[in-house]
């Protein structure tokens, strides 16, 4: 026996191939090639090589043990951005701008947003219950394991109020780990047509106060744009929200250049998303506070634009970038992050590396939960994606597929996609395999 104290796991999930930590020392990817993460009640306890789990790891007499072939390991997805509760959808709005009609058009006209908003208000909790948790299904599906989900489809207190009620119970019942944003400020509704600033008030006076008191949201956020709210009215919406402890977000520069970016800066913002339309000066106000960009290639690619967010001179300025799907009804209605990665790789010149830490360690950054989610590292959630492939150069490259083996969420195998693998005892089995208890040390 040695001296050296064992890390007792009772889930241990190795791989021959490479596991990519995403740990923030080092900076980079943290490539482990033949690396073990071992947990143990859903926490990470451990992460090495196979050698050091020789000598550094101890199993629980229940502990689960998972050979992954040459298999990725990763970790979970962070989706930082998303509008996932709501009813209807808009595909005859898609066909609008097949055919040439804007978003911004359709939105001053009464659609957009605003047709989402008319169908959400008139349903019941259930059915928006049970179709977010299908988004949410889904997302789990591509690996994601943490959701930042918005209000915002609501418009009035009830609403609104509904909205992150069912985001609440959503994070109660589905395995992912749901993080809940106000979003009120989302568009003026059309009973406040030509009185935002009136719509503003019972934003700040009565919807904030009632989110904060039932402590329904983490994050305030709003859309900051030429048809919605304008820099002052942006403004006191964020101020507001941090005098009642939450933490500001911002849908900045997305459809034209605004100013968003130096305002997310002013308020002390988490992040800053979209960005398409940000410029120089923009740039520097984000890097100088330490804003998190938050990059929504999909919904630029959804909308068929051409100006993608200037993710090379974030990077250059030293701002983190994460990427997100910004799945919603309107702008981007996709679940797959992968496929936002290709995007980035395509239009913004990400590499595989960016891509891969955008998705995961900035993804956290920009929702304060770098402690928690976002790396493989002890202390972590055991959220652990297992790839259906041996190379993570192949997750930009293999494009509009889904590319997850299976999913690990706080230590529960909550998604076996293997071909069966698992319940054959390959890839995932009960138990540890002779070999491994012979190489491991006895729990206690
Ligand atoms: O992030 N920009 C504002 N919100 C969403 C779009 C919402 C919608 O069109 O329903 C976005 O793109
Ligand atoms: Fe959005």
């Amino acid at each position: 026996m040695t001296d050296i104290p064992r890390h007792q796991a009772d889930l241990v999930v190795t791989t021959d191939g490479p596991l990519l930590t995403c740990a923030a020392e080092g900076g980079g990817l943290g490539l482990l090639e033949g690396g073990v993460v071992a947990a143990r009640a859903g926490i990470i306890v451990w992460v090495g090589s196979k050698a050091q789990a020789e000598v550094e790891l101890s199993l629980a007499g229940d502990a689960r043990w998972v050979d992954c072939g040459r298999r990725v390991l990763m970790p979970g997805v962070v989706e930082c951005h998303s509008h996932p509760v709501f009813a209807g959808n808009r595909a005859g709005e898609f066909q609008m701008r097949v055919g040439g009609s804007e978003y911004e058009e359709i939105a001053r006209a009464g659609g957009g947003i605003m047709s989402t908003v008319r169908e959400t208000r008139d349903a019941s909790p259930e059915l928006l219950l049970a179709r977010g948790r299908r988004h949410l299904d889904w997302m789990l599906d591509y690996g994601i394991t943490t959701v930042e989900a918005k209000s915002g489809y609501g418009l009035n207190t009830d609403s609104e109020l509904r909205l992150l009620e069912v985001i609440a119970e959503l994070g109660r019942t589905h395995p992912a780990t749901v993080v809940g944003t106000f979003l009120g400020a989302h568009t003026v509704p059309l009973e406040y047509k030509g009185r935002a600033d009136d719509y503003v008030d019972l934003v700040v006076e009565e919807m904030l106060p009632r989110v904060a008191e039932a402590n329904l949201a983490r994050f305030c956020d709003v859309f900051c744009e030429d048809v919605a709210f304008n820099l002052d009215q942006s403004h006191r919406v964020l101020q507001a929200a941090k005098e009642y402890g939450l933490v500001p977000k911002i849908h900045a520069d997305q459809l034209s250049a605004g100013g968003g970016a130096q305002l997310a800066a002013e308020v002390g913002a988490v992040s800053a998303e979209h960005l398409d339309y940000t410029d120089g000066p923009g740039i520097a106000a984000l890097a100088e506070a330490g804003v998190t960009a938050v990059l929504l290639p999909g919904a630029v690619f959804f909308l068929g634009r051409t100006d993608y967010a200037p993710a090379r001179a974030l990077l250059e300025a030293g701002v983190p970038v994460a990427i997100s799907t910004d799945f919603n009804p309107g702008t981007c209605y996709s679940e797959n992050p992968f496929l936002m990665g290709t995007i980035a790789s395509c239009y913004m010149g990400l590499s595989a590396s960016e891509v891969i830490l955008g998705l995961t360690r900035h993804a956290a950054g920009a929702l304060s939960m770098e402690g928690q989610v976002g790396s493989l590292s002890p202390g972590r959630r055991a959220d652990i994606l297992v790839l259906e492939s041996e190379d993570y150069l192949d997750l930009p490259y293999h494009f509009g597929v889904n590319p997850v083996a299976a999913v690990f969420k706080d230590g529960r195998l909550v998604r076996d996609r293997s071909g069966g693998l698992v319940s054959a005892g390959g890839l995932v089995s009960a138990g540890k395999p002779q070999a491994a208890e012979d190489k491991l040390g006895r729990a206690g």
